[in-house]
């Protein structure tokens, strides 16, 4: 990014800009090089000029959410890291017409925990899942974030996406989600920013949908390693059975790669446990990946996205 580049983003910008930022500091797996500039963009009007100007001066560009299902590789990213602040954090409990459900507008920049704690204050019950997922409303309508049973595909009806050109509503057949996996969006990527949805509720008393998500947390607290970084489940599961058995029956949880290692908690979560690089984490993914294929036949998948 030459001097010029960065006058055109202080330019159009109001919010922080940070250039040559670590990224270690804005992903759960506290791994990962620099991002030639990170953007901390509260302001939504600022979203189309940003990607504008980014295609006019090819700056490759990404939303990092909060960065809690990425690996950055150790090079770091050579364009503009987005994060969705202040204006991308607006809330609009209401209901449907004929009254019968919930109905909740978000921001793309809340936690998913933050969300399933506030429904639980509205009386809003079907995003009890959530409670403990810490990544954002986008991300986990990209990734169709889910757990213990619940996802967002089963929940949300409308999904806005901005592009440098248009703002787009998408609803109905588009909003067509696979296991961790939204198809609709493949069109849009690279292009479009997912910056706020729809969700579609149920009304519950907001006692019995806290002691729930309290139960799922206490679960999430007792399966889940939290004492050391990490990205959440590394592998998707495959059909039909779960990524984080295939790994502990393969004997792997414990085993080491420079500051990475296989949680003793999960076999599915690999944990930055002493200054982890990317490289670490990498070569661990690929031992993992080896012996489940040589003893168990099959490929694991990573869940995580690469950056
Ligand atoms: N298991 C083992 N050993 C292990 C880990 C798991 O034998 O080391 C067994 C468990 O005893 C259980 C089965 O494998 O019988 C499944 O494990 P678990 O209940 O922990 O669920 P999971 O399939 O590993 C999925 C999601 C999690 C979500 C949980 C709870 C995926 C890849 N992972 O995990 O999501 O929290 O269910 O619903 O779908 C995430 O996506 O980041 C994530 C944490």
């Amino acid at each position: 990014m030459d001097g010029s580049q960065k006058d055109k983003l202080r330019g159009i910008i109001s919010s922080t800009i940070i250039f040559e930022c670590s990224l270690k500091k804005y992903t759960s797996f506290s791994i990962g090089g620099p991002a030639e500039c990170l953007i901390l963009l509260d302001k939504k009007d600022e979203l189309q000029p940003l990607l504008r100007l980014c295609s006019l001066e090819n700056l490759p560009w990404h939303v990092i959410g909060r960065g809690t299902n990425v690996l950055v590789k150790d090079e770091g990213f050579a364009g503009v890291i987005i994060v969705l602040g202040k204006e991308f954090k607006e809330i609009h409990p209401g209901e449907t017409r004929d009254g019968k459900k919930r109905s909740l507008m978000a921001g793309a920049g809340h936690s998913l925990t933050r969300l399933s704690a506030l429904c639980s204050d509205y009386g809003f019950s079907g995003l009890e899942f959530g409670a403990g997922i810490p990544g954002t409303l986008g991300g986990s309508l990209v990734m169709n974030a889910g757990a213990w049973g619940g996802e967002m595909g089963q929940i949300v009806t409308e999904v806005t996406i901005e592009t440098a050109a248009k703002k787009i509503q998408v609803t109905g057949e588009q909003l067509d989600f696979g296991y961790r996996h939204w198809q609709g969006f493949a069109k849009y990527k690279g292009q479009g920013v997912v910056t706020g949805a729809t969700l579609l509720l149920e009304s519950g008393a907001p006692e019995e949908i806290a002691t729930t998500c309290r139960v799922l947390l206490k679960k999430r607290k007792e399966s889940q390693p939290v004492h050391f970084p990490n990205a959440g489940s590394f592998f998707k599961n495959p059909a039909g059975d779960s990524a984080g058995r295939l790994i502990d029956s393969c004997g792997l949880k414990g085993m080491r790669v420079g500051g990475a290692m296989v949680s003793t908690v999960h076999g599915n979560f690999i944990v930055n446990r002493d200054h982890a690089t990317a490289r670490d984490v990498l070569k661990l993914m690929d031992k993992i990946k080896k012996t489940v294929k040589e003893s168990k036949g099959i490929d694991l998948e990573p869940e995580v996205h690469f950056i």
